[in-house]
């Protein structure tokens, strides 16, 4: 295959499928992850629609083993070499820490953390063949953490721990992976307007929270950047606020 291929997970809706799209329009392959089959096959009409090069969808769970290793066999199966590895899927939790039931405590980090260390564990292979077949571009892996994962947010503790820890696991990789042209990049943004947020809509009015598009159009550009520039993580917040709250 000569088109650059990246697997997207959570690329059926919000911020996952925006990035999906923006990187369609430039010709990427896509392996498309998430639970609703549904979703996904209208997903992979629009980004075929949109000039993928390919598009291969596979459901699945994060929140379970079997889940990863479905997407890391539909990988394997479909090529050698996987150019871009974004992790988007991901839960939202709120709550304080007084009364935050672990249950939720423990799927956020299935999905938000556990999920990604499998996954970048899975996927090496593949990225590091990207890498040494492009050495000028290399491979990258670009995940969605959140702002709240860099500055402390009162009732979003299990979710800002969890993006903590994806940030700290990315700056390892690339502590690791970055010499071999692998590197990883966290996008920590505010209140980004898709389904996940619509929770907060009563105090965040959607004109006031980030496009899906900017996020999309800098996942785009990390990717277009050469291996010699390594991106722990890119914070955005939102016009008018402090610049730290979600
Ligand atoms: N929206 C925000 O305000 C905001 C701000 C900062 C960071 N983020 C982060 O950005 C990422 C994307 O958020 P979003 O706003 O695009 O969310 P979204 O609109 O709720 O979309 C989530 C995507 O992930 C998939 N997904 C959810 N749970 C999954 C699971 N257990 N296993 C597999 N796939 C799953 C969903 O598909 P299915 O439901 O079909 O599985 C969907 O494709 C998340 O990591 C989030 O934490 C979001």
């Amino acid at each position: 295959m000569t088109a650059r291929l990246a697997v997207v997970t959570g690329g059926s809706r919000g911020i996952g499928f925006g990035i999906a799209m923006r990187l369609a329009a430039d010709g990427w392959a896509l392996l498309v992850t998430a639970r609703d089959a549904d979703r996904l096959a209208a997903a992979r009409a629009e980004l075929l629609a949109a000039g993928a090069a390919g598009v291969r969808t596979v459901t699945a769970d994060l929140a379970a083993d079997a889940g990863v290793q479905a997407i890391v066999d539909a990988a394997v199966e479909w090529t050698d070499r996987v150019d871009a590895l974004v992790l988007s899927a991901g839960v939202g939790t709120a709550g304080p820490v007084a009364t935050l039931p672990v249950a939720r405590y423990d799927k956020t980090f299935a999905v938000d953390v556990r999920a990604p260390f499998l996954l970048l564990q899975g996927m090496l292979p593949q990225l590091r063949a990207a890498a040494a077949a492009n050495p000028a571009l290399g491979a990258r892996v670009v995940a969605l953490a959140s702002i709240t994962g860099v500055h402390a947010e009162p009732g979003l503790a299990a979710y800002g721990a969890a993006k903590a820890a994806l940030i700290s696991l990315l700056e390892t990789f690339n502590a690791e992976e970055s010499v071999g042209g692998v590197s990883a990049t966290a996008i920590s943004p505010g209140y980004v307007d898709t389904d996940m947020s619509a929770w907060t809509r009563g105090t965040v009015p959607q004109d006031a929270m980030i496009p899906v598009d900017d996020i999309a159009e800098l996942a785009a550009g990390l990717l277009r950047l050469s291996a010699r520039s390594v991106i722990p993580n890119v914070v955005v917040g939102r016009a008018g606020g402090d610049g730290r709250r979600a």
